[in-house]
């Protein structure tokens, strides 16, 4: 009868410490629920449905910036040199892509909201070895001259807020539904001929009414105050802002997000535009990234925040981790620099092809958490792996441009 019980408590404790499904490195963090392989199924193939040739998120980009420097810190304390990490002071070359939000190439860079900075960094041989590509992925669009933008290590981070405004996959489905019913209401709106004020007011009250406090749900009162603020951003040089990546990845055994910041502090509100009339040009974040290329060389740093006990799960995106437990600390310095006048921007097309994946890391850097999971894909309960929606996302897109596909193993 003991003995029963024994077997009764033990796999009462199994049960419950087990995640219900695999992960793709097996860590102390993640808890996967159920339904979030079917719920990622879902999600690619809503934006898959309506997918057209670029970019479903972060459509525009201001220019690709190559020879980027990214140095691991020569005096990177010994427990911090770790994967990508490993070797103090070693230098890599990385491609840099600037981006506004929205899924749109049109975006106007006069709209308020947050920028992308994704960084792609180009490893050594015996380093590539080490990437752990994401679930599917086995081929690159980039041109064969580029063999080295296959197994790269990517950060993806967008600039103003440090948490996501969507907490858990599933809840992407309301997001993404007000995001459609928006768009909708407003080009009736314009057939209609109605005044700019009232298009300008159908975002915030449909987003409100599917997203914030839909009927019947909680409200989402930390996803408004984050919506808030990336509503309020009104960037005026990408090279003076501060981005993170909001959502967190491995360092080791331990969980991080990254944050990208100028190694100077700056007030990025006060940056006083160098072009001519630029706040009736919807295009000048290119300009003003091509004439600050120009003047010099421009310094960030790469940290990363470290999550400590008592924080909230890697599983909940909108959830803050206080600096006050655990400030972000310095791991690499980012030279991005001085370029000569009419070479400031890789080409067009290279730029548009390139797949920037946080997918695309060191099995040490793993992405973690539901959000991560939907972007680079996992195991599922049987443990065979499923595609992320950046893959499947990036692939397709590439396709849809008539780009053809390099398979490298
Ligand atoms: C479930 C949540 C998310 C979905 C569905 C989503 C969707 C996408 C898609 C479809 C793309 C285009 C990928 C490509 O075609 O190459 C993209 C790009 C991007 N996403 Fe996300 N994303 C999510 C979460 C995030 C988060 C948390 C961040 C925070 C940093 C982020 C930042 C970006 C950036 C900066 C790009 C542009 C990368 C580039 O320059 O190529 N996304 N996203």
């Amino acid at each position: 009868m003991r003995s029963l019980v024994r077997l009764f408590s033990v796999l009462v404790v199994l049960i419950y410490v087990q995640p219900s499904l695999a992960t793709m490195v097996p860590n102390d963090y993640e808890f996967v629920p159920e339904g979030e392989v079917e719920d990622t199924a879902k999600l690619i193939g809503s934006i898959k449905s309506q997918l057209k040739d670029h970019r479903d998120a972060h459509a525009k980009a201001h220019g690709c910036v190559d020879g980027i420097k990214v140095k691991v810190l020569s005096n990177l304390p010994r427990e911090l040199q770790v994967g990508f990490f490993a070797k103090a002071g070693e230098e890599y070359s990385a491609i840099l892509r600037s981006s506004s939000g929205p899924g749109v190439k049109t975006a106007s860079d006069l709209e308020p909201g947050a920028q992308g900075f994704a960084l792609k960094i180009l490893l050594k041989p015996e380093d590539q070895k080490k990437v752990l590509s994401p679930p599917g992925e086995n081929a690159s669009f980039a041109p064969a001259e580029y063999p080295k933008h296959y197994k790269t290590f990517d950060i993806v981070t967008i600039s103003r807020a440090r948490e996501f405004f969507v907490n858990k996959v599933h809840d992407y489905f309301d997001f993404f539904g007000a995001q459609g019913a928006i768009g909708a209401a407003k080009a009736k709106a314009k057939a209609e001929g109605k005044s700019e004020e009232e298009i300008a007011a159908i975002g915030p009250a449909l987003l409100k009414k599917l997203y914030i406090a839909p009927e019947g749900k909680a409200p989402r009162l930390k996803e408004a105050a984050l919506l808030g603020l990336l509503g309020q951003a009104k960037t005026k040089n990408p090279l003076w802002e501060t981005y993170g990546s909001w959502v967190p990845s491995l360092y080791g055994k331990r969980a991080v997000k990254y944050e990208f910041t100028p190694c100077e502090k700056v007030d990025p509100d006060k940056y006083e535009v160098p072009i001519e009339g630029w706040d009736t040009n919807p295009n000048f974040l290119r300009e003003v990234l091509k004439y600050e290329l120009r003047q010099g060389d421009q310094c960030y740093r790469l940290r990363v925040q470290f999550h400590e006990k008592g924080m909230p799960s890697v599983e909940d995106a909108a959830y803050a981790w206080s600096t006050e437990i655990s400030d972000y600390v310095d791991v690499a310095e980012i030279t991005i620099p001085k370029k000569e006048a009419g070479k400031e921007l890789i080409s067009e097309d290279l730029c548009e092809t390139l797949s920037f994946h946080p997918g695309h890391a060191f099995a040490e850097h793993y992405p973690i958490g539901g959000v991560q999971r939907a972007r680079v894909g996992g195991k599922d309960k049987e443990g065979k792996e499923y595609k992320g929606i950046y893959t499947v996302i990036s692939e397709q897109r590439n396709l849809n441009r008539g780009k053809t596909p390099i398979f490298f193993r």
